[in-house]
């Protein structure tokens, strides 16, 4: 298996690195704006506990909306099934960051994945505690679970997003007007703004998600199967669809062009191009993914 995957993942990134339509990098970030479309990485981590990295695999990335996977576990060992009361678990159909449904469905967001959801997930992670506390132990666990110390959060990122997130000002500052925030909105916003801002390589990122692929024991096995499930149903937003339909895995994108991907008991993968689809997903790491799961016939449908 090592050796088919390490054949699969060269043929991958030789294909990827033949395509000129590579997506738009997110531009409403200012330092993300920057980044070179060019880049692509991919690591695998198989079950065995052997890793196959081709391309771009030891460059930091921003995992922007990656983190909200790591957030919603925190949010879940301190609220339990509490949390389900303030977000629901229904795939919202609109964009990562509408702000259309939150109105008419009474200031409880779809799910945690969508920006609204986050933001609430993080103000329930946050507890009574300073942001900084939070933070600290956001990173422990991320460190944890990759076996990395050395994984930062990027300040230059959080202060970009801070300067231009108009839309979730909007966001938090509704959820609190309807009573689903319990700290100000400025202190979720700075967890938020700091979480996304975590800069992981794929190497790193994907050892991260061993313990949703069940290769790590870090949280209780009834929250990884319903983590897995929401990356299923709502980690891609309004491309969770298309690509439960392409690729068959639960997974998780950000902005910063990153995809975790997850097949249970196999081998958790991470995947990263700047360069971004329609939805916001990174298109290049979805291709490479769907080309992956194909080979290797890991789609969780058989
Ligand atoms: O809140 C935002 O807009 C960003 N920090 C994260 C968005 C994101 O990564 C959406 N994913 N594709």
């Amino acid at each position: 298996m090592s050796s088919d995957i390490a054949q699969h993942l060269a043929e991958i990134a030789a294909e990827m690195a033949s395509r000129s339509d590579r997506g738009q990098v997110a531009g409403y970030i200012p330092e993300l704006a920057a980044a070179d479309p060019g880049q692509f990485g991919i690591s695998v981590l198989l079950a065995d506990g052997s890793q196959h990295s081709v391309g771009d695999s030891a460059v930091p990335f921003s995992i922007q909306s990656i983190s909200k996977v790591f957030g919603l576990a925190i949010a879940l060992g301190r609220l339990g099934d509490q949390l389900w009361t303030r977000v629901r678990r229904e795939p919202s159909g609109l964009a990562f960051n509408s702000i259309l449904q939150l109105e008419s469905e009474g200031g409880i967001p779809r799910n945690p994945f969508i920006n609204a959801g986050a933001i609430v997930t993080t103000d329930a992670a946050l507890g009574r505690r300073p942001p900084r506390e939070y933070l600290a132990e956001l990173l422990t666990f991320i460190r944890t679970a990759a076996g990395d110390e050395d994984i930062h959060i990027a300040k230059s990122v959080a202060r970009s997003e801070t300067l231009t997130g108009h839309r979730n000002f909007a966001l938090a500052h509704f959820l609190a007007s309807q009573g689903n925030l319990t700290n100000p909105p400025d202190h979720v916003l700075g967890a938020y703004f700091h979480q996304c801002a975590i800069a992981m390589t794929v190497e790193q990122l994907a050892r991260s998600g061993r313990f949703l692929a069940g290769l790590q024991h870090l949280i209780a096995p009834e929250r990884v199967r319903r983590i897995n499930a929401l990356m299923l149903t709502c980690g891609h937003y309004d491309g969770s669809g298309e690509f439960a339909f392409r690729v068959g895995l639960p997974g998780k994108s950000g902005v910063g062009g990153g995809i975790l991907a997850i097949a249970p008991g196999r081998a958790s993968i991470a995947v990263w191009s700047p360069g971004l689809n329609a939805q916001g997903n990174s298109q290049l790491g979805t291709e490479a993914l769907e080309m992956l799961a194909r080979r290797t016939g890991w789609s969780i449908f058989g």
